[in-house]
Formats: structure tokens, C-alpha cells, sequence
């Protein structure tokens, strides 16, 4: 019996450390431990030993049982090792792809050309004010000392809601509503940018454009004021070389007006295609406040004057950034806005 012990010892280590899976283990289990087992059914046998070697063989059959114990333990643990770790392989997430680029936002060109407006005329002392882009007909016309019928309402083809409501054609509203607010105080020094629309659509007009007006009220006000400001202004955004020029010009609401023209960004006034040889670029409208807008608004003439002027945004950053086309700012193009 004992040499059957052996036998079985044997034919068992083979048969565990073969056992290709878990299942086909626990087959192997059943077989030699189970109730009908192998060893099960030797060990039944032990009563018909002869009672002295009973103790022996008995002593033997539960080192084996033992063995067989530890083996199959260890062989479970070895093929729940490699199931795991076949698993892992098989799951397995590829960490050394690279990230998804999370792309963050910026500031849009215009944006950026209008705080570097805002950040010289803060520094020339000026507040920033703003106004409704859905305006009265009185404010974007009338108190401009534009009546209905006047011509000067042709310049600006105007999106009406109705009669008397209107989406502002320019940002000289808020002229009228400042001094509305503020009269008779002096001085008034407000910047005022915003949207503005117009019925024009080409690659140099969009139905909304945005202008910054520029509005100063004191006693002593005086045009050489607004060369000044203007020219410290075109300095700062254009670089310290820019010139001025002053074209004798008409808006009802200034007196006397002037359109105005930087020396050439591109060529310096040499004369280039973008200037079309004349060396200079039309960037704003400008003028001393017409006293008449003064005097609707609560300002007494006689002791007070004011310049004012209105620059297109789009304009100054196509000149500053070299974009050709007006439309390029309202595409949403990202290959264009991300040059920024
Ligand atoms: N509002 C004028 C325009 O849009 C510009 C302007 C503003 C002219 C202020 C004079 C003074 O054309």
C-alpha cells in the first residue's frame, strides 16, 4: 500500500503541474481529493492493513494528502498569477500616446487693438464710458444736429427697427448721452468704444464694425488739443514716427471738422500700395463739438468747448497687423485667430 502511495504522489505532481487552467486543476482536485477521490478511496482501504502497519501507512497517507495540499495551492496561485497578469496585457492602456492638446482660448486681434486704445487714452486721463448699440433716433441723429431730412443721414445707411428705434450707424451717441448725464460739470474726458452697424457688406465694410469715440469738454478746450491727443495717440499705436495730417472735412455734429490720415504704416509716406501712393491712411473723423450739441445736452457755450473724434477699431488693426481683408476679424477662422 505503501508503493501505491507512492505511485499515486508521483502520477498526481505530474498531472497538477501540468493542469493547463483553473478549471482543468479543480478536475484534478476532485479527482484525487474528492469524496470518490483517489486517495480517498486508498485511505478507506487502510482497514484491511494489518493493525501494525496501519499507524505507517496512516502517518504516510496524510504527509501525501498534505503535499497534494500545498501543490495544488501553489499551482492555483500560479495559474490565477498568469490569468491576472494575461488580463493586465490584454487591458493594458498604452500610457506613452501622447495627451489631447487642450486648446485654450485668447483674446481676439480686435480686442486686443482696443485695449491698447484704452490703455493710452487711460493714460491721457480719458474714462471709459459706454452706450445701447439699440439707440434712439434721437440720439444716433437728432441731438447730432442731424434732422430727418438732413443729407448727412445718407452717409450712414441705418438698420431701423422702427421709426424712432434704431441700431446706432456710430458710437457719437454716446457723446450726447455723457453730456446729458454729466452737464454742467466740468471737464468731460470719456472714450466710448463699442459696435456699430451700417448697411454695407465688402471686403473693407461689415454690417457691425466697432469705433471708439473720443469726447473732451473744458473751458479752455482748443483744436490744438485734439492734434495733441491725436498725435500722442497714432505715436503710441503706430510707432513714435507716425505724422498727422488734417483734411478740412464735414460732419453736422463738429465744427470745424476734420477727417485725419496717419503717415503710412507700410512705407512711411513714401508712397506704397497700400497707401495707393498718396503716403497717407484715413483713420479717423474728428472735429471741435458743434455748439449746438453742447446746448441740447445742458452745456453753456459760452464758457466751454469740446473736440471730439470717432476711430473705426477694424481699420487701425488691419494697418497694425497688415490683414487685408475686414472680414478675416468675423470668420472665426482659426488659423487666423490663433496668429494672435
Ligand atoms: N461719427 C463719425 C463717423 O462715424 C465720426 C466722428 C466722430 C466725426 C466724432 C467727428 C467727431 O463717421
Amino acid at each position: 500500500m505503501l508503493e501505491e502511495l507512492e505511485a499515486l504522489l508521483s502520477q498526481a505532481r505530474d498531472a497538477i503541474i501540468q493542469a493547463p487552467d483553473l478549471s482543468a486543476l479543480e478536475k484534478v482536485r476532485i479527482r484525487l481529493l474528492g469524496r470518490k477521490g483517489e486517495l480517498t478511496s486508498l485511505l478507506r482501504r487502510m482497514n484491511q492493513l494489518p493493525p501494525d502497519q496501519r499507524p505507517l501507512v496512516g502517518q504516510r497517507a496524510n504527509a501525501v494528502k498534505e503535499e497534494l495540499e500545498q501543490l495544488l495551492t501553489h499551482r492555483e496561485d500560479e495559474l490565477k498569477n498568469r490569468a491576472l497578469a494575461a488580463r493586465l496585457q490584454a487591458e493594458a492602456l498604452d500610457v506613452t500616446l501622447p495627451g489631447r492638446a487642450f486648446t485654450l482660448g485668447h483674446t481676439h486681434p480686435l480686442t486686443l487693438v482696443l485695449e491698447e486704445i484704452e490703455r493710452v487714452f487711460l493714460g491721457l486721463g480719458f474714462s471709459v464710458v459706454e452706450g445701447p448699440e439699440v439707440e434712439l433716433d434721437w440720439y444716433n441723429f437728432e441731438a447730432l444736429n442731424i434732422p430727418k431730412d438732413h443729407p448727412a443721414r445718407d452717409m450712414q445707411d441705418t438698420f431701423f427697427i422702427t421709426e424712432e428705434i434704431l441700431l446706432r450707424t456710430h458710437t457719437s451717441p454716446v457723446q450726447v448721452r455723457v453730456l446729458e448725464r454729466l452737464a454742467p460739470r466740468l471737464p468731460v474726458k470719456v472714450i466710448a468704444p463699442g459696435k456699430v452697424y451700417r448697411r454695407d457688406d465688402d471686403a473693407t465694410h461689415s454690417p457691425m464694425f466697432h469705433q471708439i469715440e473720443g469726447l473732451a469738454v473744458d473751458r479752455h478746450i482748443r483744436f490744438s488739443d485734439l492734434k495733441g491727443i491725436l498725435l500722442t495717440f497714432a505715436q503710441e499705436i503706430f510707432g513714435g514716427g507716425t505724422r498727422l495730417r488734417f483734411r478740412p472735412s464735414y460732419f453736422p455734429f463738429t465744427e470745424p471738422s476734420a477727417e485725419v490720415d496717419i503717415s503710412c504704416v507700410i512705407c512711411g509716406g513714401e508712397g506704397c500700395r497700400v497707401c495707393k501712393g498718396t503716403g497717407w491712411l484715413e483713420i479717423l473723423g474728428a472735429g471741435m463739438v458743434h455748439p449746438r450739441v453742447l446746448e441740447v445736452s445742458g452745456y453753456d457755450t459760452s464758457t466751454c468747448r469740446g473736440f471730439a473724434f470717432g476711430l473705426g477699431i477694424e481699420r487701425v488693426a488691419m494697418l497694425k497687423y497688415g490683414i487685408n481683408d475686414l472680414r478675416l476679424f468675423f470668420g472665426n477662422d482659426w488659423r487666423f485667430l490663433s496668429q494672435f
